[in-house]
């Protein structure tokens, strides 16, 4: 190991850890869609980062989040999300390894249909998390029904910690700087497995919602000081203060880790070309991409998340952004139990073409 990784390995191994994942997780070559495209596409699986078969990029999040929440004494945990959260059900799998009290505040996008609960909200009942759903009301934005959900959460652990209770709260995503230690050590780990394939990508694509994992990788892509462009695919509607968010987090996450470096709004590449209708919302470019990997490389992504990211890496290549030659790595973040999920998340998927 280099005099850099080591020093980023020790930082990180100084901080409180659950082990939950299997990590490394797998970085591999996707040969004939390489071929396809005239570039060199690898894909870091980390929807393979278990702990159950429905993995994804919050268990890197959670092996902090969660060693936090133990090494505080806490006894339960708060999270929010939708109601097909891929965050929430990863966080209430690891609740469970840990012997830690799930409680969700989840808000329904999506109305999901009590005769024929699926997907994500499907798996939390049988880990038997305690849910809340909280419907919009007339007239409320999304962001709105979110903060109503964080202000029932708190309300919530107010009341179980004057019952002698221990609450930690994870905050949407996992995204805050001790969450964000996992995409910094996600990136260690990947640089690392690029030195060993004898590869130096020039271009990390992977999606981005609350942006902890972007922020990680940012921050970790910082301290490796390694060339890779990171460009990440917005899920869902972003505005201008975005990247400042993200820049912030990112740098939280290096103080955490005792580091003094600085990220900035302009350290960060967020596409917002490839969500639309809108969160949670099926559409075409996406759908294709999905088809075209399961096709060509048996490989499955999801219609929120994975799916639009790899639309907006396929438009990229096809359009020169990413010169011919390239070697370009795919982060897939997991989500394909959203394949299993409502027809609104699913669109034409499941037809004919
Ligand atoms: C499958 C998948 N990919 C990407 C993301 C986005 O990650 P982040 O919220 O850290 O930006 C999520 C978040 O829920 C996800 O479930």
């Amino acid at each position: 190991m280099n005099e850099r990784y080591e020093a980023v390995w020790a930082m990180l191994a100084a901080q409180p850890r659950e082990t939950l994942g299997f990590f490394p997780t797998p970085l591999t070559r996707l040969d004939r869609l390489s071929a396809q495209l005239g570039v060199n596409l690898y894909v870091k699986r980390d929807d393979f980062s278990g702990m159950s078969l429905f993995g994804g990029n919050k268990i890197r999040k959670l092996e902090y989040l969660l060693g936090d929440a133990v090494a505080k004494g806490c006894d339960t945990v708060f999270t929010y999300g939708a109601t097909q959260s891929n965050h929430a059900m990863q966080t209430v799998t690891a609740c469970r390894r840990l012997g830690l009290t799930p409680i969700l505040y989840l808000n329904a996008y999506v109305q999901p249909d009590e005769n024929d609960v699926r997907s994500n909200m499907l798996l939390d009942r049988i880990l038997g998390a305690e849910m809340h759903i909280v419907e919009s009301l007339p007239g409320e934005t999304e962001a709105q029904t979110e903060a109503r959900c964080f202000a029932m959460g708190r309300e919530h652990a107010a009341r179980l910690e004057a019952e002698g209770h221990r609450c930690y709260d994870v905050p949407m995503g996992g995204a805050s700087p001790v969450g964000s230690c996992g995409f910094i050590g996600g990136y260690l780990e990947f640089v690392q497995q690029c030195d060993d394939l004898g590869i130096d990508p020039d271009f990390v694509y992977t999606a981005t919602g609350t942006g902890g994992t972007l922020a990680g990788l940012t921050a970790g892509h910082r301290l490796l000081a390694k060339r890779a462009r990171i460009t990440a695919i917005a899920v869902s509607p972003k505005d201008a203060g975005y990247e400042a968010r993200c820049a912030a987090l990112g740098t939280q996450a290096l103080r955490q880790l005792g580091s003094a470096e600085t990220l900035e709004a302009a350290d960060f590449a967020v596409d917002r070309g490839y969500f639309a209708p809108g969160y949670e919302q099926p559409n075409a470019a996406a759908t294709e991409a999905i088809r075209l990997l399961a096709r060509t490389e048996g490989l499955l992504v999801d219609p929120v998340y994975t799916g639009k990211a790899f639309a907006g890496l396929l438009d990229h290549v096809r359009t020169g952004k990413v010169p011919q030659g390239s070697t370009v790595v795919f982060w897939h973040t997991g989500g394909a139990t959203a394949l299993f999920a409502e027809k609104e998340i699913l669109g034409d998927l499941s037809q004919e073409d």
